[in-house]
């Protein structure tokens, strides 16, 4: 998919920071008005609901009603799985409404030495099977996109792929550092293409509806949903605190994170691994992927009304520093890669420090240099960010950062 983005709009990709247009942002702290917040209450009652609002009925869409849990079931588990550190089990979520019914799994490992564990929560690409060599894992029935690399045919996803994706789920360092991991494939909540009679939007239309409204939830949203509801299970499940769960994502699941936690506040902290356009990087610098782009190859992901702000995006009345400012005070962690330039690692930069404004107004600490800092050193605040040397992708080195950012306020 990376390949082909490349080549895709290679004619209007700008790369070069000498041709990227001047650009300005609108300030988190200023309403639509003009009206300058300088406490947390205006912020929480006055700015952040309007922005809110904003991006959910322009950008990402509405999600119509709040579907509860209508069942939940143990599918497997195990208390002795990787080596006898870790439990490990599968749930699997159940969804009805208008005689539809939606089912999602969470393959959880959990640490067998700690009790009451924070965990971090993301999907997965390819199935749950693919993060780890573990036979027990369930290989998902759910729609698949076909991709040789992960061996599925007919979109449908096989044992073959069992631990192809290991490299990007440090498990063993997550449960060594005594946290959990929880996954899910994205797939199972909404597949990934554009046709809206299945996935979680699918259950809650009304009477003859075959689309989401303009202003309704596309794929990114119903991702974002998905996250939510495995935190509605966490708050059930005895061994996890529910209050220290970090969403996480990368890439297309980096934009899902960023919006499950702007969206619920109950996550205690996001990270966002290279999540690039319409995740952590600013939509006005047109450098890499732009908006108009994303919306031509993936209709399906952002609502109907985004696609107004094609080639238009100085005319968005925000930019993605402030999806990051809807998280503010809980602490987050933006992620880009030198070589990830799709993905605009300087306008990911950018976004952070511009969030960084309402995080100081909860005297949090954001991020405090202006310019971007060498690869391979972080930069360990409230928010957090790091670029690291090589491509698009999550490394090892990526977890370790996560990991030790994290102990600094879940411990
Ligand atoms: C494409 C897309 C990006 C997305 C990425 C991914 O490259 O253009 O916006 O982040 O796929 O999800 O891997």
């Amino acid at each position: 998919l990376f390949l082909f983005s490349m080549s895709f709009s290679k004619a209007q990709t700008i790369y070069n920071e000498s041709e990227v247009p001047s650009f300005e942002v609108p300030d988190p702290l200023v309403t639509f008005k003009g009206k300058t917040i300088g406490t947390i209450g205006d912020w929480e009652n006055v700015r952040r609901p309007e922005l809110h609002t904003y991006f959910e009925t322009k950008v990402y869409g509405k999600i119509p009603k709040n579907l509860k849990i209508d069942s939940y079931k143990i599918l497997e588990q195990e208390d002795n799985a990787l080596n006898g550190k870790a439990n490990r089990r599968q749930v699997e979520l159940t969804f009805k409404h208008n005689d539809k019914v939606l089912s999602f799994t969470i393959l959880l490992y959990l640490p067998k030495k700690v009790e009451n564990t924070a965990v971090f929560l993301g999907y997965n690409f390819y199935g749950n099977h693919t993060i780890t060599e573990d036979e027990s894992v369930l290989i998902s029935t759910a729609w698949a996109d076909n991709n040789e690399g992960f061996d599925i045919v007919n979109n449908t996803l096989t044992a073959a792929s069992r631990g192809k994706r290991t490299h990007r789920w440090a498990i063993e360092k997550i449960i060594d550092a005594g946290y959990g991991l929880a996954t899910i494939y994205y797939g199972e909540v909404d597949p990934d293409k554009d046709d809206f009679s299945d996935g979680i939007q699918s259950l809650l239309y009304s009477k003859n509806q075959k689309h989401p409204k303009a202003d309704e939830w596309g794929s990114i949203s119903a991702w974002a949903w998905g996250l939510s509801k495995a935190m509605d299970y966490f708050e059930k499940d005895p061994e996890i605190d529910a209050a220290r769960v970090i969403a996480f994502g990368h890439s297309r699941l980096g934009k899902a994170a960023l919006w499950a936690g702007a969206n619920d506040k109950r996550f205690a902290g996001v990270i966002s691994n290279n999540s690039g356009c319409g995740g952590a990087a600013l939509s006005k610098r047109k450098f890499g992927e732009t908006i108009g782009v994303i919306n031509e190859r993936f209709p399906h992901w952002f609502c109907t009304n985004f696609k107004e702000f094609n080639n238009k995006e100085e005319t968005l009345a925000v930019d993605q520093h402030q999806l990051l400012a809807l998280i503010a005070p809980r602490p987050l962690y933006i992620a880009s890669a030198e070589e990830d330039r799709w993905a605009d690692p300087k306008g990911e930069f950018l976004s952070a420090l511009y969030a960084s404004s309402v995080y100081e107004l909860y005297g949090k600490k954001g991020i405090n240099i202006m310019d971007m800092p060498v690869v391979n050193s972080p930069i360990l605040n409230t928010v957090a960010y790091h670029i690291r040397t090589g491509k698009h992708d999550v490394t090892d080195y990526d977890w370790e950062q996560y990991i030790k950012w994290a102990d600094t306020f879940l411990r």
